[in-house]
């Protein structure tokens, strides 16, 4: 018979205790400031609290994806407080894939709700990671590799407002963002996700977003839940530790590193959107020295909810607990006993809920432990404003009028402008002239916005040719950007450019998310070097605009190209990268990760000995002398 679930860690956990109990001092920043507003509603939380049944409890812990909900009666019949869209996750027919479509189906889930014997309205959740990006017509946004380059923690908070706004305008109220990951190890796939690998630019730009998605009262009508992921760790694990590349990969790792070192790259994220008052954290599927971030009891309730001051709540990844022991059961107490307040899953709630309650009953969940995670759900819950008996918890549709529309595409083509990077440009080539007779244009990402947008848009993964509606290609922004007299060619291998001014290449990675994206290694494809090598046959000027989750091995592409601009994932703005092209914004951007060489050893992160990257974090060229 194993022993109680909570001595089992404690065993393992002891050596990081005494060691963190020696850090703390050091570390110790009761971050309760931001925090303050959530313990504003405790005492109504706890009246709430009073009222309910085990099985009511139960329920509000329990975050089903909705598309796998056998029944909206479910709902009711489990007394559920939460659902989820997954990457991909929406209404069922393809036909309701629209803003109408999906606003119904979560209104329709947050009616059953209502119905409830309580009637405490669902926490709504979805990746809006780089704007809605789940909605058709939605506005794109640059992922937040290419923000960090930008430094403009103004700027992140105008489009997490934005991003807000068209989330609430679909009755979703909760957004699994920021991502406040410090990607040490490029070869992540979900690098992209991530600001930098310098703590400093990741602790600014996620305490803006959180401002942003929350906005300055969470209870206001635009304002959403924010989220920061994935506590702790998940940039930091070793390669070959992870899920991706058949178990070779790095995501879902392990980080392997002291407790200070872990508190000094991977921590700080969450110290500054705790303050800037985050109101749910989503611990990571990665490890931190072989144990599970999702049962680290040490970390989730002792650094995040004790020393931190986080009194919100803790939302588990994906399906994670199952990936804690082999009896769901023991997984379930496991994560429950570690601190996790609500658990994320998919078929598996029924049985969630019984095993939870038998826990509860017999005491291998304290009955404490199940009332704290449900005071701090509705502490968040009351201070979203979802209990206020005036309003309504269904999507104010008015705010469909600014879905998409003209204001966020011009701040999404401002955070693409900002976010560019210039590597090179030999001989002043950039920025070409719009009154040029001609222009060629080639390379398989000119005209592709499924390309230009990357990972979770739309579909989990993203996709090649992906539909996004409202959205500009590169192609497109050019034929618009110059004069009526000047002609713009363009083939996908560059072929046919001889006799125009200039020749402009748009190459890099085809869309991915998470351990889809993990890669050993980073060459450019030959698809790519074969259309700039056409482009210089022709005995023009070579512009080449790189898409791309993260740094890839450019010399090859340095030795034919004349500029390049690293444009990261942009997003469905391409004419921000137009505007840097032609010169209407001098670049500015500066690198957010160190750019390795071909025959760098990874992981390669500024400080390190030896460090010798192709260009260094922070480089970054303009315009002029
Ligand atoms: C995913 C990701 C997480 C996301 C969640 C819900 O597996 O790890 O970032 O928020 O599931 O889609």
């Amino acid at each position: 018979m194993k022993p109680p679930y909570s001595t089992v860690r404690l065993g393992r956990l002891l050596p990081l205790m005494l060691a963190g109990a020696a850090l703390a001092p050091h570390f110790c920043v009761r971050a309760a400031s931001g925090q303050q507003v959530l313990l504003a509603y405790d005492a109504q939380a706890k009246a709430l609290l009073a009222k309910m049944t085990l099985a009511e409890k139960v329920g509000q812990m329990c975050q089903p994806d909705q598309a796998f909900l056998r029944d909206p009666d479910d709902i009711q019949r489990y007394f559920l407080g939460s659902l989820l869209s997954g990457g991909g996750s929406g209404p069922k027919n393809k036909a309701d894939y629209t803003l109408k479509g999906w606003t119904d189906m979560v209104d329709v889930y947050q009616e059953h709700a209502l119905k409830t014997r309580l009637a405490i309205p669902l926490l709504y959740g979805v990746d809006a990671v780089h704007g809605h990006n789940n909605i058709p017509g939605a506005v794109i946004f640059p992922h937040n590799i290419g923000l960090g380059c930008a430094r403009d923690p103004g700027l992140v908070e105008r489009i997490e407002r934005a991003t807000a706004e068209e989330v609430r305008a679909t009755g979703i109220n909760w957004v699994f963002a920021p991502c406040v990951a410090v990607p040490r190890d490029v070869r992540w796939g979900r690098t992209y996700e991530g600001y930098a690998e310098d703590p400093g630019v990741v602790e600014l730009l996620g305490a803006a977003a959180v401002r942003g998605f929350q906005g300055s009262r969470l209870t206001r009508p635009r304002s959403v839940v924010a989220c920061a992921k994935h506590f702790v760790g998940d940039g930091g694990t070793a390669f070959g530790t992870g899920k991706g590349l058949d178990g070779q990969g790095l995501d879902q790792g392990d980080t392997r590193c002291n407790e200070a070192t872990l508190r000094r790259i991977h921590l700080p994220g969450y110290l500054t959107a705790v303050q800037a008052g985050v109101a749910t954290i989503m611990p990571s599927y990665s490890s931190w020295n072989r144990l599970k971030c999702t049962a680290n009891k040490y970390l989730l309730t002792e650094v995040l909810k004790r020393e931190l001051g986080f009194e919100g709540f803790l939302i588990s990844d994906y399906n994670a607990i199952d990936q804690l022991d082999p009896d769901y059961r023991r997984c379930i107490a496991l994560a429950i006993n570690a601190g996790i307040d609500m658990v994320m899953l998919t078929d598996k709630y029924p049985e969630f809920c019984r095993q939870l309650t038998e826990l509860a009953r017999t005491g291998q969940v304290p009955m404490s432990r199940i009332d704290d995670a449900v005071t701090r759900i509705l502490r968040v819950k009351f201070a979203a404003g979802l209990m206020d008996p005036r309003r309504s918890p269904l999507a104010d549709r008015r705010l469909q009028r600014a879905f998409g529309g003209p204001r966020h595409r011009r701040l999404a083509r401002q955070a693409v402008r900002e976010s560019s990077v210039l590597l090179k440009n030999a001989r002043h080539t950039l920025p070409l002239a719009k009154t040029v007779t001609r222009l060629h244009v080639s390379g398989k990402g000119a005209d592709d916005l499924g390309m230009q947008c990357g990972g979770w848009t739309i579909d989990w993964q993203g996709k090649m040719g992906n539909d996004v509606p409202g959205g500009t290609s590169i192609l497109t922004a050019i034929r618009q950007a110059v004069s009526r007299h000047t002609a713009v060619t363009f083939s996908r291998d560059g072929r046919g450019a001889e006799g125009a001014a200039a020749g402009v290449v748009v190459i890099g990675e085809k869309p991915y998310a998470e351990f889809m994206g993990d890669r050993a290694d980073l060459a450019v494809d030959q698809e790519d070097l074969a259309a700039i090598t056409n482009l210089k046959r022709a005995g023009i000027p070579v512009v080449v605009i790189l898409i791309s989750g993260r740094p890839l091995y450019l010399e090859p592409v340095l030795a034919q190209a004349d500029a390049v601009v690293a444009a990261w994932l942009p997003g469905s703005q391409g004419e921000g990268v137009t505007d840097v092209l032609f010169g209407d914004y001098p670049p500015t951007g500066k690198l957010s990760h160190s750019w390795p060489r071909a025959s760098s050893r990874l992981p390669l992160d500024a400080g390190d000995p030896g460090y010798d990257p192709l260009f260094a974090l922070g480089y970054g060229l303009t315009y002029g002398p």
